[in-house]
């Protein structure tokens, strides 16, 4: 069946992946950014591909943007019952030179974020009594040097995840929380950046950690969203899911 999925951070990385994915099984896909002509690719490639998108400007930490944001989307492409929490920052630190600003904007956009959004598109969840809400954890969330932050707020999400599966699997919505490893995007390669190593030399180096030998792709995180998001996986619901070429929960 044909729905409505909205993912968040998709112009580039993952949600792009993810958008490009949905699409392609036939979802019409709201492609959500902080800028909506940073949205212009994502929403290109997947018409390109004969699928249905639009290019949604919002900053998901914004409670008014969040409410236009959704009710634009209704009004064009119907309403939403796949939704997917990807958008996300770093602001790494160790503890010590962390500063408010930091904490405040990596837990503001992780869980703000996809607390507004999953309010804001449950009611039409609910309406339709079918949904599904991913949300985007992190392997940090057991714990990472200089991420005191992010990894609090990935812990959170999956916290977020297990409640939200309680209290919405009447309505015939599901729940569940994607945690991925090491993934080639732009934030690994500004992680790589702020400590001072080459791409190519950072990519080495944590693909030696892990056990399949190789970084992940964003379209290995993708296929793990399309699973939760699936008609047939209804029984699945507030699972945290690693997606690190090995166990790392
Ligand atoms: P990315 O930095 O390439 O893309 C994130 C996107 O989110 C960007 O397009 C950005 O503009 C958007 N965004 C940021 N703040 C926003 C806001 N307030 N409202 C709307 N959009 C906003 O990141 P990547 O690597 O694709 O990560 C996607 C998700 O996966 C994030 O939640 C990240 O924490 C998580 N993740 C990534 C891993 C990796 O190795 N790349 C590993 C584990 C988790």
């Amino acid at each position: 069946m044909n729905r409505t999925a909205i993912v968040t951070g998709a112009a580039r990385g993952i949600g792009a992946a993810t958008a490009r994915r949905l699409a392609r099984e036939g979802h019409a896909v709201a492609v959500l950014d902080l800028d909506e002509s940073a949205c212009a690719e994502t929403v290109r490639d997947i018409r390109a591909e004969g699928g249905q998108a639009i290019g949604v400007g919002a900053d998901v930490a914004d409670a008014t943007a969040v409410t236009s944001a959704v009710d634009r989307i209704v009004d064009t492409l119907g309403p939403p019952t796949i939704l997917v929490n990807n958008a996300g920052v770093l602001r790494d630190n160790l503890l010590f030179k962390m500063t408010e600003d930091d904490w405040d904007t990596v837990l503001s956009v992780h869980l703000r974020g996809a607390f507004l959004m999953s309010r804001a598109v449950q009611s039409h969840q609910v309406e339709a009594q079918w949904g599904r809400i991913v949300n985007l954890s992190s392997t940090s969330a057991l714990g990472n040097r200089g991420q005191a932050n992010y990894a609090a707020a990935k812990a959170g999400v999956q916290g977020f995840t297990k409640t939200l599966a309680i209290e919405l699997g009447r309505y015939g919505i599901t729940v569940n929380a994607v945690a991925p490893g090491f993934i080639v995007t732009d934030m690994t390669r500004a992680t790589a950046q702020r400590i001072g190593i080459g791409f190519d030399e950072f990519v080495a180096r944590g693909a030696a950690e892990i056990p399949v030998g190789r970084p992940g792709e964003p379209e290995d995180v993708a296929a793990a969203v399309s699973y939760f998001c699936a008609s047939d996986t209804g029984f699945v619901s507030g699972q945290a899911l690693y997606v690190a070429g090995g166990p790392r929960a």
